[in-house]
């Protein structure tokens, strides 16, 4: 009994909690608000953000919703104009405008009318928006599509036996790591076409290891690659030892070939 009562006391709680109770409920309901909105700005005014390798295909899928009256898809690339692909339910029919041929769409409802890239190429970066219109409204659905192109990896030693690590024409620009770490000098390289070359040359005198490892982090491969640049060093002197060889007998049979015509010439003055 005694318990009962004092839960009804504390359900009648004096004016002042009340009211900190509703502004707590305020305080949610804004932070709730607040973070729709954060998510509707994020998905919807930025998009999605897709990214897709150049030479494969690329699927995008509009709204996720039923009896769709009319469909379209709008194409913003970053270089270049805009095209659109429109259908209409009650025509079946699709309408074009300046898209090339390798974007298709199907529109298929059950595929959720998405557009398909066969062969995603650097000019096919930019925004996809599709809008769905059926009885409840109109539905957005936003893609920010960029290309990724894997890098001609290559690691060699260079004339002076300096592993250098090279990562070609690669989109967006690969990062470069070495085994030992060590201080490296990295030069970055931008191509017209948008991809970007990353040449890193492995820095250390004091290391003990004779095998480096060059670490390649790129979004569409990870690739490992070690060398030995000590003995293409010996080898290299090696080489420039058997050339100057050559050259010193060389000029040793010159001049002795000059001191037999001098000692010749001599002997034939003196008789
Ligand atoms: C794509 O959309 C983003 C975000 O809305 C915008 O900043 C960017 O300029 C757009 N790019 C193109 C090519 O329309
Ligand atoms: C289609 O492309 C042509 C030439 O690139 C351009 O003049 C025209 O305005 C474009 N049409 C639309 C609807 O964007
Ligand atoms: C590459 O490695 C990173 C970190 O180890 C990993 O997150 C990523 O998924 C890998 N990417 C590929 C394409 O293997």
């Amino acid at each position: 009994m005694m318990r009962i009562s004092q839960q009804a006391r504390w359900c009648r709680r004096p004016a002042s909690s009340r009211h900190a109770r509703a502004a707590l409920e305020e305080i949610w309901k804004t932070i709730y608000i607040v973070v729709l909105l954060t998510i509707t700005a994020v998905t919807g005014a930025t998009g999605n953000r897709m990214a897709a390798q150049a030479g494969h295909s690329t699927v995008m899928a509009c709204p996720h919703r039923t009896g769709a009256t009319m469909v379209t898809w709008k194409i913003s690339p970053k270089i270049g104009g805009p095209c659109t692909l429109e259908f209409r339910a009650d025509q079946n029919r699709v309408h074009r405008t300046n898209c090339s041929d390798s974007v298709k769409s199907e529109f298929q409802p059950e595929q959720f009318y998405a557009l398909e890239i066969q062969q995603v190429g650097m000019a096919d970066e930019g925004n996809y928006s599709c809008e769905l219109v059926n009885q409840e409204g109109n539905f957005h659905q936003m893609y920010q599509l960029t290309v990724l192109v894997p890098p001609r990896l290559s690691l060699y030693c260079d004339n002076h036996s300096i592993p250098v690590c090279k990562a070609a024409a690669g989109r967006p620009a690969a990062e470069i790591l070495w085994v030992p770490e060590n201080s490296s000098m990295t030069e970055i390289d931008s191509h017209d076409n948008g991809t970007v070359t990353v040449l890193s040359r492995f820095t250390a005198h004091s290391t003990n290891r004779k095998t480096v490892t060059c670490k390649v982090y790129h979004a569409t491969l990870n690739e490992t690659m070690s060398t030995d640049c000590s003995s293409h060093s010996i080898t290299w002197f090696l080489h420039h030892v058997m050339i100057l060889g050559c050259l010193l007998s060389l000029i040793f049979l010159f001049a002795l070939f000059h001191l037999y015509v001098f000692c010749d010439n001599r002997t034939m003055r003196k008789q």
